[in-house]
């Protein structure tokens, strides 16, 4: 196993952050890192579970009260039939909920049916657990959402599990209702494991955010997992979970996550009690923010590099995720690129290439489209959840040093 760790490849998102912090007065568009500041709720809980001295060992699965929040949470907002509150397992963020349960259902060679573009952590994960990942593209035809036939031909004897991400990151392409009845469909009629990834649940501007577990019949095969980073911004603090029907699958899952936390921090689930327990008015307030700042990034590419990224505002999530022109990139001169471990690809990248020079050049952090996936060569993501300080600086920086690459 040791041995084995060497052939998992470290997210590029984790590459570039490196090269971020080397980096003179950055601008942070390389990671999903909402810049608001958590509610007043989560705070207020915090610092309560200090004053009491809430520090010490918890239940593996996560504090009753949180747990019963987050089943009320899926029963009533997400339509998800949670029977008891111990179908629910709190984890160390949303990533540690996807390495839980893929380590608890996956057995060595089961292959995933895994979006591309996606966020390369899963890749990452479903391979830790001995599965193979296979993507199958997204359309931007169609709002980068699957051909349904698509995910029919990926699948083999050996697929075990379909993997959703809706909304998606990088694209933000949300899968519509119809989708997801098609693809139960097919996660019933070839005894699939869904694991529905649904971190970006409330930043949805077009259609409707469905959880595959509410649709008739689902929660016994489908897995929601959530995260608390995004909506209430607070990535840093590591709170997410997830719910299984199946008791099997959930003791292994438990098991995984005793054994690499013990328990997710005291503090940290208490603060969550208290959001959980609180007004939700921050979902809404931050989705109204980043729903500006998507149209005030957008617009504002057009008139940085015009002519130089094409692509449309997203239907969720907070990502702009633009194709590059080609032959602006070869007369400018940007080419080369050297590839992350990320990519099995060889050769040159023009999206390694692209990012390497706004960071250099114009201090802009963005993540290559090839390390979403092989298909995404040529694109670029960045992440329009920051600052409006901090997008208008961008813009204004790579305006600058675009002027000069067309003035050479
Ligand atoms: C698609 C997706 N899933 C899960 C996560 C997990 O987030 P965290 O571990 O910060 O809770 C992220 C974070 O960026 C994500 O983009």
């Amino acid at each position: 196993m040791g041995q084995f760790l060497d052939s998992v490849p470290v997210s590029a998102i984790v590459r570039i952050r490196d090269m971020m912090y080397t980096v003179k007065d950055p601008f942070r568009l390389d990671q999903g890192d909402v810049s608001f500041d958590a509610p007043d709720t989560f705070k207020q809980g915090v610092a309560r579970a200090m004053a009491e001295n809430r520090t010490h060992y918890l239940p593996s699965n996560g504090i009753p009260p949180l747990r019963k929040a987050f089943a009320e949470k899926m029963r009533k907002k997400n339509g998800i039939p949670i029977g008891s509150d111990d179908e629910v397992i709190v984890t160390n963020g949303g990533t540690h909920a996807l390495f839980a349960v893929f380590q608890a259902i996956l057995e060595p060679g089961d292959e995933v049916i895994i979006p591309d573009p996606e966020w390369p952590p899963t890749m990452a994960i479903v391979k830790q657990a001995g599965g193979v990942p296979v993507q199958v593209p997204l359309r931007e035809d169609l709002g980068w959402r699957w051909e349904i036939a698509d995910v029919e031909k990926a699948l083999t004897p050996k697929t075990r599990v379909l993997y959703l991400n809706s909304p998606n990151n990088p694209t933000g392409g949300v899968l519509t209702r119809a989708d997801l009845e098609a693809l139960a469909r097919i996660a019933r009629d070839r005894n699939l494991l869904v694991v529905s990834d649904e971190a970006y649940e409330d930043v949805v501007f077009k259609g409707e955010h469905v959880s595959i577990a509410s649709l008739p019949g689902m929660y016994d095969r489908a897995i929601p997992c959530y995260t608390m980073s995004k909506s209430y911004a607070i990535t840093g603090v590591r709170v997410g979970y997830f719910a299984i029907q199946n008791a099997a699958l959930r003791d292994r899952a438990a098991k995984v996550v005793l054994y690499s936390t013990t328990n997710v921090s005291s503090i940290a689930q208490y603060g969550a009690v208290a959001a959980m327990e609180g007004s939700q008015q921050c979902i809404d307030d931050f989705k109204t923010e980043l729903r500006f700042r998507r149209d005030m990034f957008f617009k504002g590419l057009q008139d940085a590099a015009p002519g130089v990224f094409s692509g449309n505002p997203p239907d969720g999530a907070f990502y702009a995720f633009v194709k590059i022109d080609p032959e602006f990139a070869k007369q400018a001169g940007i080419t080369g690129g050297s590839r992350a471990e990320a990519s099995a690809m060889a050769g040159d990248s023009l999206s390694w290439a692209m990012a390497e020079f706004l960071i250099k050049h114009a201090r802009i952090g963005c993540v290559p489209g090839v390390d979403f996936g092989p298909r995404s060569e040529g694109y670029l993501r960045f992440c329009t959840c920051r600052s409006r300080e901090e997008l208008t600086g961008a813009l204004a920086s790579m305006k600058e040093t675009l002027a000069h690459v067309h003035a050479r």
